[in-house]
């Protein structure tokens, strides 16, 4: 939560640093600022800053806008002090300016000793207290990269910091521990931000940050250290986005332009780990040879919101194609118990950020505990991958809206190729099975662009349905994560009340809220479950629902049954999600577009959750 950038180089500041927070405004919109150091005077600092979204600060930039060559910027989503001007970043004390994503746990406790000092507070946030050491120190003689060591080593928590200092001509300092932080490497310039797309648009030349580290940026390099105050080398990664990935070419929302792009994720996440002749997956990178496949007794899922929903369709794929035992589980419930793991355990943490704190900390527990850890993320080198034994990276390309769509199919892509290596590994699938479903694996973002094609017409079942209040979204077995993730969906975007349910649950309590003017959202494919779903479009049916059936082909009781059928294509049965998910995806997005929600930055929501 919260995006953070910094930039120190040649040209205006301003910007570059507003440019770099309109592509991280996903991680918080409550309020934004920016300071930046001008060489007037032997230095000043401007800051600027404004409650609520970006264009707020965008325009009081626009109307006095700050001159400097390096300065620092924020886009907020609250934890400490209410949304306002005075609680937005960067507080500034004395010279010091300063912009914070984390939580800093004891900053009651610091911030009593420094009033015992007779300093005063401006805000109620937490990052106040590090901008009041970082002054402390500065007041003291250091030097401002003294003055960060000096702070954080006060600090506990979460945090990724970059601070600009009046006087400090020629550099800005950052530090990180448990919040995300990219060093950007420019041609005669830096940057520093909390995620990729911020600084795509001028290198793709990354360092990501490690934990207790901290960087002074100047334009000609960086100097990183560790937190025992050590010089460290780390090698510069290149990354293979384009910045046109983040812009929303020509769609209304990046939502509508991040479910059209679906079946690309897909392909690039199934791309080359499938061998030519279709008989063995490799996952370079997951650390998985067929010794450890073979000797795993369970695999656990951990994940949170839609990456949970990927990872139970994942154990549904690898209990059925791999013949493993698995289970998936809430990454913040896994965590808050004493889980039995162990060496012969496989953790899979699904996690489209790859910096999701519960997925980090179940992941982290799982590895203290013996267990072998498998990081499923989209974000290269990311805090997850890093915790993990091995990798197996979603190539989706930077997901900006916060309702996660392509990242999920990347994820089922990814937790399928899982379950067909460990299921011919294992010896679960011979060579004819395995050839069978990853030629129908490979089929999929074909069928999946058909899909989309054909329901692109469900904005007026949208519109029709928009004003009904509560919604049920039913399915069976693979189709029951894809009732929860079209729930989420019309929740988090529309504001619109509505529960996934397991339809073998029906009966045991949720059938008691229909009537005519609940919607009912049945997955229905003609798989094992169909005879039993039909079950319960039935009773649902005669208690006056509106039925809006997600099926693979047209069938005729279903259509009598339904207001709305909307068919998906064939695909295996085992790889129905990869096209039940998308009318469902389209259906929220128009729903809350009629409505005009903010459909990429819905209301209380943040794409990253780092913070408990
Ligand atoms: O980055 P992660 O995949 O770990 O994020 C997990 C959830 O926060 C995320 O999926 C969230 O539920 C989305 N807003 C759903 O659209």
């Amino acid at each position: 939560m919260c995006g953070i950038v910094a930039y120190v180089g040649p040209k205006e500041a301003a910007p570059l640093i507003l440019e770099g927070l309109r592509r991280l405004e996903y991680r918080g919109y409550d309020s934004a600022g920016i300071a930046v150091r001008s060489d007037a005077g032997g230095g000043t600092l401007a800051v600027v800053r404004c409650e609520g979204k970006l264009a707020r600060l965008e325009e009081a930039v626009r109307r006095a806008p700050p001159s400097g060559t390096r300065g620092v910027g924020h886009t907020r989503w609250a934890t400490h002090g209410r949304p306002s001007e005075r609680n937005a970043h960067p507080p500034q004390v004395g010279r010091v300016a300063v912009v914070h994503n984390g939580i800093i746990e004891n900053h009651l406790e610091v911030r009593r000793r420094l009033e015992g000092q007779g300093r005063t507070f401006a805000s109620e946030t937490d990052t106040e207290i590090a901008a009041h050491l970082l002054d402390e120190a500065l007041a003291a003689g250091a030097s401002l990269v003294e003055a960060m060591r000096r702070a954080v080593r006060q600090i506990e928590g979460s945090y990724a910091l970059a601070a600009v200092d009046a006087r400090t001509g020629d550099r800005l300092v950052v530090a990180k521990n448990a919040s995300p932080l990219i060093l950007g490497i420019g041609d005669g310039e830096m940057f520093a931000a909390s995620d990729i797309p911020a600084i795509l648009p001028y290198t793709n030349r990354v360092i990501p940050l490690e934990e207790g580290e901290l960087a002074e940026l100047t334009r000609d390099g960086v100097r990183i250290e560790d937190a025992a105050g050590r010089p460290v080398s780390r090698a510069v990664r290149r990354i293979d986005w384009s910045p046109l990935q983040a812009e929303k070419g020509g769609f209304k929302h990046f939502m509508l332009k991040e479910i059209h792009e679906q079946p690309r994720a897909v392909e690039d996440t199934l791309r080359g780990r499938i061998v030519a002749d279709r008989t063995g997956v490799f996952l370079e990178g997951a650390e998985l040879d067929d010794e450890t496949a073979r000797s795993l007794h369970r695999v656990v899922l951990v994940a949170c919101g839609t990456s949970f929903h990927a990872a139970m369709s994942g154990q549904r794929w690898l209990e059925g194609l791999a013949g493993v035992p698995a289970v998936a589980e809430l990454a913040s419930e896994f965590r808050g118990r004493e889980p039995i793991v162990g060496e012969h355990d496989l953790v899979v943490a699904v996690s489209q950020s790859g910096e999701t704190i519960d997925t980090l900390a179940a992941a982290k527990l799982a590895r203290e505990r013996g267990a072998r850890i498998l990081a499923v993320a989209n974000v290269l080198d990311s805090a997850i991958p890093r915790a993990a034994h091995g990798s197996l990276y979603t190539h989706a390309g930077p997901e900006i809206g916060v309702a996660s769509t392509k990242c999920f199919v990347a994820q089922l892509a990814a937790l399928a190729l899982l379950a067909l290596r460990l299921g011919s590994a294992r010896g679960r699938l011979d060579a004819g099975g395995l050839a069978e479903l990853t030629a129908a694996l490979l089929r999929i973002p074909g069928r999946m662009r058909e899909a989309i094609a054909r329901n692109s017409g469900v904005e007026t079942l949208g519109r029709a349905l928009a004003s009904a209040p509560n919604w049920l979204y039913l399915g069976r077995g693979r189709s029951y994560p894809i009732a929860l993730e079209g729930a989420l969906k019309l929740k988090e975007i529309s504001y619109i009340h509505a529960e996934g349910y397991a339809a073998g649950e029906m009966k045991h309590g949720p059938i008691a809220l229909i009537d005519r003017n609940v919607p009912v959202v049945a997955v229905v494919p003609h798989d094992e479950q169909f005879e039993k779903m039909m079950g319960n479009v039935h009773e649902v049916h005669a208690r006056e629902a509106r039925v809006v059936a997600v099926t693979d082909r047209e069938d005729p009781e279903l259509r009598t049954l339904s207001e709305e059928v909307l068919t998906v294509g064939e695909t295996l049965p085992a790889f129905s999600p990869f096209l039940t998910v998308l009318p469902l995806q389209l259906l929220a997005y128009h729903i809350a577009d009629f409505k005009g929600t903010d459909v990429d930055q819905p209301r209380n929501l943040a794409k990253t959750v780092t913070v408990e």
